[in-house]
């Protein structure tokens, strides 16, 4: 069998099939998939399930990677995450890559596409967001979320998927597609700081601050790299790959202070409160500061409320949050990720594990940054 195409095969823009001939899902009955207990910590485990129905999706997708993140861990540690409606156990994972293997005929999908899964799901009243195809909006919170709200994800051999919510990745990325998701991500931060933008035409952003450099900070640099904004990281590693990585996009590197640094743009993906609260006093003038990373509650720390208060009505500031994503920006994450340094890209995955090491993948490393399930190996 083939293994997973790695970035070297993809480099060379090499499309590899990882399915072998003749190896189809018709006869599985029960497939391995990682599954928890919402709300139940540490109950995580590689169990079977039944192979997924049609009723799932009229694709028929092979896992090839699956990305894991902090939502994650979250949920394995019960303080996230909900089952999906009748069933007692939800099947893990929000950051797919795969390969076809049926889609129906006349759909704009043939097997051996390689695809990334959509995460959320609009909510069935809809609300006018979701009716809207912004199920990343949604207003209601009826909304569900494959490997995370009353949804099964991606992380079993193999999965099911309907074309509305498939996003076809070039397969010379290869392994990359795995980014797609987090990088989706960032296409929604970078999509609302435009539109807020947009209220001063006349506003020429240069500057932009990114807190964390992990891979959710990484992508939201690379994106204000390519946008050819001078960009500034700030994260506690003092060297090794995450500084490397920085500045290899050309960016600024701060090792925990970033001085008197003043940003137009500032982007917190670390959801750690210290780091929020100094975030929220870096802003110049007529700046924009997106909330991208979730925070346990109960949270505090002292604030200056009247100072921000009085600095943001003063300078036009904005503060705003933002999750997820809607599939134009899985359309724009997928541009940045053909557009990116491949080279770049490929050091963001730090360890790839096979399924059978699984337990490893979660164990936490103080120098990865994206780790990855690779389910052909
Ligand atoms: C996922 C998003 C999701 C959010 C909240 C993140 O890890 O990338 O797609 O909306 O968690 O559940």
């Amino acid at each position: 069998m083939h293994g997973l195409p790695h970035p070297a095969r993809a480099l060379r823009h090499i499309c590899v099939s990882a399915v072998e001939p003749g190896h189809i899902s018709a006869g599985f009955l029960a497939v391995r998939a990682l599954t928890v207990l919402p709300g139940q910590p540490d109950s995580i485990d590689l169990t079977e399930i039944p192979m997924p129905s049609p009723a799932d999706g009229a694709l028929l997708v092979r896992a090839l990677a699956l990305g894991l993140c902090g939502t994650d861990r979250e949920i394995i540690a019960g303080e996230y995450g909900v089952a999906p409606p009748g069933e007692t156990r939800l099947v893990l994972g929000h950051e797919s890559l795969g390969e076809i293997v049926e889609a129906p005929p006349g759909s704009s999908f043939t097997a051996g596409d390689f695809v990334v899964g959509i995460v959320r799901r609009p909510d069935p009243l809809p609300c006018p967001a979701c009716a809207a195809g912004q199920w990343d909006m949604c207003l209601n919170d009826g909304y569900t979320e494959r490997g995370i709200k009353a949804r099964n994800g991606y992380g079993s051999e193999w999965f099911r998927l309907e074309p509305d919510f498939a996003v076809k990745v070039e397969c010379a990325l290869g392994e990359l597609g795995v980014l797609l998701e987090p990088a989706s991500v960032l296409a929604k931060a970078w999509d609302h700081v435009d539109r807020i933008a947009h209220r001063a035409p006349f506003w020429k952003p240069r500057t932009v601050l990114v807190t964390g450099a992990g891979p959710i900070g990484l992508l939201a640099a690379l994106m204000g790299a390519q946008r050819q904004l001078d960009v500034h990281v700030l994260d506690r590693a003092r060297d090794g790959l995450k500084p490397d990585l920085v500045r290899d996009l050309g960016a600024t590197y701060h090792a925990g202070d970033p001085g008197s640094f003043k940003a137009d743009i500032a982007i917190e993906c670390t959801g750690a409160v210290p780091v929020i609260a100094d975030a929220m006093t870096r802003l110049a003038p007529a700046g924009i500061l997106c909330l991208a990373g979730v925070t346990p509650a109960g949270r505090r720390i002292e604030f200056d409320i009247g100072t921000f208060n009085r600095t943001m009505v003063l300078d036009n500031d904005v503060v705003f949050g933002s999750v997820n994503a809607n599939r134009t920006h899985y359309e724009s994450a997928a541009r940045s990720l053909a557009a990116a340094d491949r080279h770049w890209l490929s050091r963001l995955i730090t360890r790839r594990l096979p399924l059978s090491r699984w337990r490893e993948a979660f164990e936490h490393r103080d120098d990865d940054i994206k780790v990855v399930i690779d389910f052909v190996s």
